[in-house]
């Protein structure tokens, strides 16, 4: 990680490792596929420790599922000091990519082989971590389209905010 990486605070910027993500998630896919691939959501960007200039970053990606047209990537991100040696677990973060053909259509992409328990493990969470994505966007979607917003302002009073306007209650 070199120095013009970095934020004003002297960490490594947040955008540079997404970059980095995507684009061995794109390595990954696109090698799987055959084909160009696009990315299409990123999940559980959490970045656990700040990256120092200086360290050396790994990302380790595997393909972990795979749908008709899309496929998840899966990477672990490994900071590592090189004077000492020591190495830290920044994030893990699951890529979901679709494949295009030619025609800039999603394609189909070949089956996975899952060669170990892990690869299954990874397989099935990937559908539990769909799911569980789905259930939560309707579940948000449908909180947001039933917000009433002068029903809850009472919720704000505990928040860090100030309600800058002339409210009815
Ligand atoms: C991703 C994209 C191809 C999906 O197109 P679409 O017409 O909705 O195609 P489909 O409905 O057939 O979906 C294709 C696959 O994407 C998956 N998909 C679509 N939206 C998704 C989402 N938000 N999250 C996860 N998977 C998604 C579908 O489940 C499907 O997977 P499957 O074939 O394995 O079942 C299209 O939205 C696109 O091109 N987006 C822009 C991608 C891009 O430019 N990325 C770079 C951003 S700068």
């Amino acid at each position: 990680m070199i120095p013009s990486y970095a934020n004003f605070g002297g960490k490594i910027h947040g955008g540079i490792l997404l970059s980095l993500i995507d684009k061995v998630a794109y390595a990954c896919a696109a090698r799987h596929a055959g084909t160009y691939c696009v990315t299409v959501s990123v999940d559980g960007v959490d970045f656990l420790e700040p990256v120092e200039v200086g360290d050396l970053v790994s990302l380790h990606a595997s393909v972990n599922y795979v749908g008709r047209t899309s496929l998840v990537i899966g990477i672990r991100v490994i900071a590592e000091n090189v004077k000492n040696g020591t190495q830290r677990h920044t994030n893990t973060s699951y890529v979901t990519m679709v494949a295009k053909g030619d025609d800039d259509k999603p394609t189909v992409v070949p089956e996975l082989l899952l060669e170990t328990e892990d690869d299954a493990r990874r397989f099935l969470e990937a559908i539990k971590r769909r799911e569980l994505k789905e259930n939560y966007k309707d579940a948000f979607d449908n909180a947001k389209t039933r917000m009433d917003v002068q029903d809850n302002l009472h919720k704000l009073s505990n928040q860090r905010c100030v309600i800058g306007w002339e409210t009815d209650k």
